[in-house]
């Protein structure tokens, strides 16, 4: 059976089609994954802004639904179902989404899946490594979410701990900011990371131990904190520039402007602040392992694309004989093929989306 899924919840259009394939261990496999991104339009504004988000799912969407379609080498009335991601997000980019599937899903006559964007993170490690051993502890890192769940069983998704404030990503893409460095600022600082040195700038890194107010059920020990870490790296640059105020730095040496930083302590600063990082998420991830007695580990999400927390992931799991899974690159930012293979999960499940399905912006797991 094939299933076309959507997803629109942030800044990347996307539509894709998977293949259920009948083998128990590598149920799904990718027939097309189409991701029209907007980042160039959101650059110049130094983020995402959501009403020109909106609008350009709409541009895009029936273009990539259509060349997702194409390049899978199906027709309409080949899809046996339709995935769509219902939250959590941008209200008005997964309205699009929403109301596209709902609309052709109806004309089609096709049952529609609505599904979790983390379900969809967690299900793209399923994708490309079959299913995964379990118990299973899941790091899902992006723009929005720094949460760890643990999944005892295929499908469901428990959560064990998650970012008391800022996301990995948003830290991220809050540093690049602060550095000069555009949008958004993973890839970037991923790049300049490595010719830095990860020790040259010292920055604190967080270990909650307290209970969150906020979160009663959870533990809290097991939990996030970025945004201390943000704002050391502020206070270091800032004592560069005490009287003129932060501004941007790269590139150094544009005409009138005297640079703070050289590019190799710019560097330095990326190293540091991503080895802070790195660490944090892989002590925390393990940890969890440990306690829940985990016989995998794996992360997903768009910053499961960080060249360092990869090698530090597979490198630890050698040690401690322990094996992880991480998407390939195309699959750790949002695309809508995660998003098909957990709608394909919640279809056998006989699970399918009520005729006025919604966007829900904090949609929960
Ligand atoms: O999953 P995603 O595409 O969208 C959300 O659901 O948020 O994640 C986007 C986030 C951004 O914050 C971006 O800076 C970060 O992932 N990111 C990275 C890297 N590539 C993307 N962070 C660190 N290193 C990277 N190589
Ligand atoms: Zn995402």
């Amino acid at each position: 059976m094939l299933i076309l899924g959507i997803e629109t919840s942030c800044d990347e259009t996307s539509a894709a089609v998977v293949e259920e394939t009948g083998n128990v261990d590598r149920p799904w496999t990718v027939r097309s994954n189409v991701v029209a991104s907007q980042i160039p339009i959101h650059r110049e504004w130094g983020g995402v802004v959501p009403e020109l988000a909106s609008r350009q799912h709409i541009r895009d969407i029936c273009g990539v639904v259509e060349r997702a379609l194409e390049d899978a080498g199906a027709a309409w009335t080949d899809l046996g179902a339709m995935a769509v991601t219902q939250g959590p997000g941008l209200v008005g980019s997964l309205l699009v989404g929403v109301a596209f599937a709902k609309a052709s899903a109806a004309a089609a006559g096709l049952p529609l899946v609505a599904v979790h964007h983390l379900a969809g993170h967690i299900e793209s490690l399923v994708l490309e490594n079959g299913e995964l051993p379990l118990p299973a502890v899941v790091l899902v890192v992006s723009g929005g979410h720094t949460s760890l769940y643990l999944v005892r069983e295929a499908g469901h998704y428990e959560l064990l701990s998650r970012t008391r404030d800022d996301a990995a990503g948003e830290a991220y893409d809050k540093v690049a900011k602060l550095l000069g460095l555009g949008y958004p600022g993973g890839p970037v600082i991923d790049r300049l990371a490595a010719r830095g040195n990860d020790r040259a700038v010292p920055l604190p890194t967080t270990r909650l131990t307290h209970a969150d107010r906020n979160a009663p059920t959870l533990k809290g020990d097991l939990d996030f904190s970025f945004s201390g870490l943000k704002t050391a790296v502020l206070r270091y640059v800032r004592a560069r520039d005490s009287e003129k105020g932060v501004r941007p730095l790269f590139p150094a040496g544009e005409k009138g402007v005297v640079p703070l930083f050289t590019e190799s302590e710019i560097a330095d600063v990326c190293a540091s602040f991503q080895r802070v990082v790195v660490t944090v998420l892989i002590d925390r991830l393990f940890d969890a392992a440990r306690r829940y007695q985990a016989k995998g580990v794996g992360i997903a999400g768009g910053v499961s694309a960080n060249s360092r927390l990869r090698a530090e992931l597979q490198q630890y799991g050698r040690s401690r004989e322990m094996p992880t899974f991480l998407p390939s690159l195309g699959l750790s930012t949002d695309n809508a093929a995660m998003i098909a293979a957990a709608g394909l999960r919640k279809f056998r499940a006989g699970i399918t989306a009520p005729d006025d399905l919604n966007a829900d912006a904090s949609l929960t797991l």
